[in-house]
């Protein structure tokens, strides 16, 4: 059975961080929307100068846009035993779409986690993230600094802050989060779909809690 797990929650709750574990470990691809939106910035390509002017001041990118990228991704071969989505959906028409999506593919979603935490210590957090120039690893000066400053410990890339990282940009993505977003928490609660953590806990206790979801999920 293909298991198709959406990590959910605010800027910083640690989607990035915790989906990257899932996907190394159990060798289910990450599909991070704003890993490819990043990339097709830096590529320079048309869908990088769209999406840019939305992403820098904190604002979505259009449903029709971020829709028809996922639409072709699950296409890929390698998303054939399923996928870990990571920034998507993030609207009812992104969520309805999806669901749609899934439904012609015949393979529903399986599970959809909530990473819960409170607005202080995402500023805390997002401030202090640095990620990767080249393979887009994710650190923090404070909890999981890179082992050389400035270097990546997994390529040796170099390391940047996100533009919409500064925290007046920060706040913006959270307010359009808690307007644009969270409905959708609401909508996969009636579907019986959403388990809810406290992702304001370590990152590797955060770990343990999300494996041993997907463990359980496994011997369904
Ligand atoms: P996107 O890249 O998806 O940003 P986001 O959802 O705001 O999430 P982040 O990447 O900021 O955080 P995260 O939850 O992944 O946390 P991370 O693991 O990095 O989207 C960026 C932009 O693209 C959007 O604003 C929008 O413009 C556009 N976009 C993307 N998808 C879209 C869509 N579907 N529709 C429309 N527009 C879209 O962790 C954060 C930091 O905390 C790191 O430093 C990490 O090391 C640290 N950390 C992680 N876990 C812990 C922990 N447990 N304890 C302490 N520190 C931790």
């Amino acid at each position: 059975m293909q298991r198709i797990i959406v990590i959910f929650g605010p800027p910083g709750a640690g989607k990035g961080t915790q989906a990257k574990f899932l996907s190394d470990k159990f060798n289910i691809p990450q599909i991070s929307t704003g890993d490819i939106l990043r990339e097709a910035v830096k590529k320079g390509t048309s869908l990088g100068a769209q999406a840019q002017s939305y992403m820098s001041r904190g604002a979505l990118v259009p449903d029709e846009v971020m829709v028809g990228i996922v639409e072709e991704r699950i296409k890929d071969k390698d998303c054939s035993n399923g996928f870990i989505l990571d920034g998507f959906p993030r609207t009812i028409a992104q969520t309805e779409k999806l669901e749609k999506l899934l439904q012609k593919r015949g393979t529903p979603l399986t599970q959809v986690i909530n990473l819960k935490i409170s607005d202080k210590e995402i500023i805390k957090r997002l401030t202090s993230r640095r990620v990767c120039r080249s393979c887009n690893a994710i650190y923090n000066l404070l909890v999981n600094p890179p082992k050389v400053k400035g270097k990546c410990d997994v390529c040796g890339g170099e390391l940047y802050q996100r533009d919409d990282d500064k925290e007046e940009v920060v706040k913006k993505r959270l307010k359009i989060y808690a307007d644009e977003t969270t409905p959708v928490l609401n909508f996969y609660s009636k579907r019986k779909l959403l388990k809810e953590l406290d992702g304001s806990r370590s990152i590797n206790e955060v770990q343990g809690a999300v494996l041993a979801i997907f463990q359980l999920l496994l011997t369904q």
